[in-house]
C-alpha cells in the first residue's frame, strides 16, 4: 500500500523543468536516460484511467541522433505551417532548441476510436497518462516539460510523428533529461488555495 503522505510529497515535488534556460544554455546534463528507464516511465503512463478501455495514448520517442532530426523537422514544420503575421523566428528557434538540448523527446499522440468514446474524453485520458509520466519522471529525479504548440497537431505534422488516423491528435511533446541546475520553485509559488475552488454541498 502506498501512503498518502509520500504520494502528496511527490505531487508537490513534481515541477516543469525545461531543456533550456535560454537559447544556447542547456538546462539538462549530458547524463543519458537509459532505454530501461524510458520504458518504465511509459509503462507507468500506460496505467492511466481510460473510458471504455480505449487506451488512446501513443508515444513516439526520439533520443540520441534522432533529436537533431526532430529539431530540424520542427523548424521546417513551423516555417511551412505558420502564417506570415504569426511567424516569429525567436519562437521557431526556441522550439528547435528544446529538441536540441533535451536527452529524450516523447511526442504525445491520441489515437481516436470513432463512435466509441467522445474525443474530449480520449484527450482527457491522454492527459492522465501524461501526469503519470510527469510524476514518474520527477520520482526518478528527471526534469520534464510538456510543450504544446498548434503546429504539432497540423495533420501533415502529426502524420510524420506516426499519428495518421483522420481524427488522431498530437497533444504535445514531452521533453526530459537530468537537470544540471537546481530543482526549480513553482512560478508564483504554491497554487491558489484549493478552498477557493471547492463548492461544498
Ligand atoms: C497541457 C499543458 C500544456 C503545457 N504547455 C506548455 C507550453 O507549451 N509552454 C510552457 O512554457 N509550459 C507549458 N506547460 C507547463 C506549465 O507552464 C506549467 O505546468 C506551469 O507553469 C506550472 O508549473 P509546474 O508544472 O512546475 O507546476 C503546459 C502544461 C500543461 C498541463
Amino acid at each position: 500500500m502506498i501512503d498518502l503522505q509520500s504520494l502528496s510529497e511527490l505531487i508537490e515535488f513534481r515541477r516543469t523543468v525545461k531543456p533550456i534556460v535560454s537559447i544556447g544554455e542547456s538546462n539538462f546534463s549530458e547524463r543519458p536516460v537509459s532505454r530501461e528507464t524510458i520504458e518504465r516511465l511509459l509503462s507507468n503512463a500506460n496505467w492511466a484511467p481510460t473510458h471504455g478501455l480505449t487506451e488512446p495514448w501513443r508515444f513516439t520517442v526520439y533520443q540520441g541522433d534522432s533529436l537533431k532530426d526532430l529539431a530540424e523537422f520542427l523548424r521546417q514544420a513551423y516555417t511551412a505551417h505558420t502564417s506570415e503575421e504569426e511567424f516569429r523566428e525567436a519562437k521557431r528557434e526556441k522550439m528547435a532548441a528544446y529538441a536540441e538540448c533535451t536527452r529524450v523527446a516523447i511526442v504525445l499522440g491520441m489515437k481516436r476510436h470513432p463512435g466509441k468514446i467522445p474525443a474530449e474524453e480520449e484527450v482527457m485520458a491522454v492527459a492522465c497518462a501524461v501526469q503519470n509520466l510527469h510524476l514518474s519522471v520527477a520520482a526518478e529525479g528527471l526534469g520534464g516539460f510538456w510543450s504544446t504548440a498548434p503546429v504539432y497537431d497540423v495533420p501533415a505534422v502529426r502524420a510524420e510523428f506516426g499519428f495518421d488516423g483522420d481524427e488522431d491528435r498530437c497533444l504535445g511533446i514531452f521533453y526530459l533529461g537530468y537537470p544540471k541546475n537546481d530543482w526549480p520553485e513553482r512560478k508564483k509559488g504554491a497554487p491558489q488555495p484549493v478552498e477557493e475552488k471547492i463548492i461544498w454541498r
